[in-house]
């Protein structure tokens, strides 16, 4: 991943890493009470965009000749911003590496860095003072974009800050250079910038020697968290941003390689959503060559996104969506009368699974499923050793565990189609395109029919299954993963904690199921 995740077997190539209203009481002088902001919207933009690239992004090159190259990209940002007006676009977010690219070297990229000043030390309207640093050419641009459109405007570019050699952590050529997000607000002032943490084998950039915790507040939906790409898997900044800034609102430029079945880009973007209650405005670059696309507008409860391996071209999101989003609510799933969750709370308590037991009756004889236990079997499932039980029958039961984690599935489908399904767990230490600790319980469309090609890379499917998916986690930090065929999203019925397991439970499905997964992350381990 990237962000940049590159597809199983290939070689890693990057970097990585209607009618639209404005919203209401935008410009209202009193604070509105609880109920009117739940009530409250704001317009959003994202915009996927295929950037002009360097022929040869090792090559050295002059501050002009980098400067023609990103006015390409600049020009295209503008008329994005320009269709965004029209459309009553409050905020809008471009993607990580939109503007100067991706493959550079340390060296090679330098003529592509504006200079930027800390927004917490300088007040700076970039547009409106141009002569105030040298070599911010780009952030002028971005400056008078955001004043032209009248909107917030979040961007990606290179940055670079001169070091003494008096501080320990100056690189020997005297300068950091950082991936840096910056954020203008609708009058063009540059409010904070955030600088990315999480590299993804990004040899042109430093990490920063402090988290960046940026947080910047805007009139029509309060506080928005930013971050970029590789960081969504981490706990620094991410976590921290949403449980000790209470951020309700991400901005989220990505470079992000596609990675089936697990981490497509609008998988884990709307998986965020789902998980931790928030906002998430996602911009992506769009190399479909390079298995680069998916861009999304995700709440909660609802994703507008774009995934599009075929279209050339990226495109402009635009979406309405609530100022104060609302979660899941309340995890309670005791209360549930539906006789499949009621079979699920059985299953919970320890009682055994009972073939026929629509009437609620009893089990005949001994542990009816560990008699016609399916086979388990090993995959491997980007590039993570899977254990997995083949999902058979119409309906059934079926637990596999892993290390100290165990994964069930009590399922039922209306017609058994002639795919091979599995369910398989993972729980350890990833290590291939990045190092992080992961349990996994995962629901997945076998490539073919064979064991052996669970964990493939597909995208469509025609499996109807009505199912409760858990396990019993050892993290809190759980990440719904859902796909359905053909790149599209779909949202869990219900997901949250039951006697200690985590749970997602999903019934008439309007596709094929392509994966439905919990992703934990057990950051300490990492
Ligand atoms: C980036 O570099 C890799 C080799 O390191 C190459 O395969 C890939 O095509 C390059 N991508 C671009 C967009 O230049
Ligand atoms: C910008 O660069 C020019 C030419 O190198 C120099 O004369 C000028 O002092 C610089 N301005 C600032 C604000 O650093
Ligand atoms: C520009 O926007 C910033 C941030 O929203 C605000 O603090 C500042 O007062 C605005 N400046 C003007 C001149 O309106
Ligand atoms: C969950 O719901 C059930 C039934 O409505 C109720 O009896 C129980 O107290 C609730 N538990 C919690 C923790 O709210
Ligand atoms: C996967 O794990 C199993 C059980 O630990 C082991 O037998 C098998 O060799 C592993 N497969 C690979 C490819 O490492
Ligand atoms: C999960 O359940 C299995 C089987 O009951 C048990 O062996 C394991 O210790 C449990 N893990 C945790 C973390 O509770």
């Amino acid at each position: 991943m990237v962000c940049v995740m590159s597809g199983a077997g290939r070689q890693l190539v990057l970097v990585l890493c209607g009618c639209w209203v404005m919203a209401l009481g935008v410009h209202a002088g009193p604070r509105l009470g609880a109920e009117q902001l739940q009530a409250e919207s704001y317009v959003a933009a994202v915009f996927e965009h295929r950037s002009v690239l360097s022929p040869d992004p090792l090559a050295l090159t002059s501050r002009q000749q980098a400067l023609e190259l990103m006015t390409q990209n600049l020009d295209i940002y503008e008329q994005q911003v320009t269709a965004a007006a029209r459309k009553g676009v409050q905020i809008i977010v471009f993607p990580e590496d939109g503007i100067h690219g991706f493959n550079f070297t340390r060296t090679s990229i330098y003529p592509f860095l504006d200079f930027m000043p800390s927004p917490q030390l300088v007040r700076w309207n970039p547009c409106l003072e141009p002569h105030r640093f040298n070599d911010t050419e780009v952030l002028q641009r971005l400056s008078c974009m955001a004043i032209r459109g009248s909107m917030f405007l979040v961007a990606n570019l290179g940055t670079k800050q001169p070091c003494h050699s008096s501080d320990p952590g100056c690189p020997h050529d005297g300068r950091y250079q950082f991936n840096t997000n910056v954020v203008f607000s609708s009058n063009g002032t540059l409010v904070d910038r955030y600088r990315k943490h999480n590299l993804y084998f990004e040899a042109a950039f430093d990490t920063p020697l402090q988290v960046d915790h940026t947080v910047f507040d805007t009139p029509f939906a309060g506080k928005f968290g930013v971050f970029t790409c590789f960081d969504i898997l981490f706990f620094e900044p991410t976590i921290r941003l949403l449980r000790d800034y209470e951020v309700k609102h991400i901005v989220y430029p990505t470079a992000w390689m596609n990675q089936l079945p697990l981490l497509a880009g609008i998988q884990i973007q709307s998986a965020f959503a789902v998980a931790f209650g928030a906002n998430i405005l996602a911009a992506n670059i769009h190399h479909p060559s390079l298995g680069m696309t998916g861009s999304g507008i995700h709440t909660p409860l609802k994703s507008f996104w774009y995934h599009n391996m075929e279209n050339p071209e990226g495109r402009l999101l635009v979406a309405q969506i609530a100022s104060n989003p609302v979660g899941f609510g309340a995890d309670n799933a005791t209360g549930d009368t539906d006789p499949s969750h009621r079979k699920f709370l059985k299953l919970l308590a320890g009682d055994p699974y009972c073939e026929k037991d629509a009437q609620e009756v009893h089990c005949d004889g001994a542990a009816p499923w560990s008699e016609h236990a399916p086979p388990t079997f090993h995959a491997e499932m980007m590039y993570d050793n899977f254990t997995l039980v083949p999902v058979w029958g119409q309906e059934g039961y079926l637990q596999v565990c892993a290390s100290g984690l165990c994964c069930h599935l009590l399922y039922q489908r209306p017609t058994q189609s002639s795919e091979l399904y599995a369910l398989g767990v993972f729980h350890g230490l990833h290590t291939v395109h990045g190092t992080y600790y992961i349990q996994v319980c995962a629901l997945v469309k076998c490539g073919g029919l064979g064991f052996d090609t669970c964990g493939q890379e597909i995208t469509e499917a025609a499996g109807l299954f009505d199912f409760h998916l858990w396990g019993n986690f050892s993290t809190s930090y759980i990440f719904p993963l859902f796909l359905t065929s053909g790149m599209t999203l779909e949202r869990p019925d219900r997901l949250g904690w039951e006697n200690e397991h985590y749970f997602l439970r999903k019934s008439r499905l309007t596709s094929g199921l392509v994966t439905a997964a919990l992703y934990g992350r057990w950051y300490e381990r990492d």
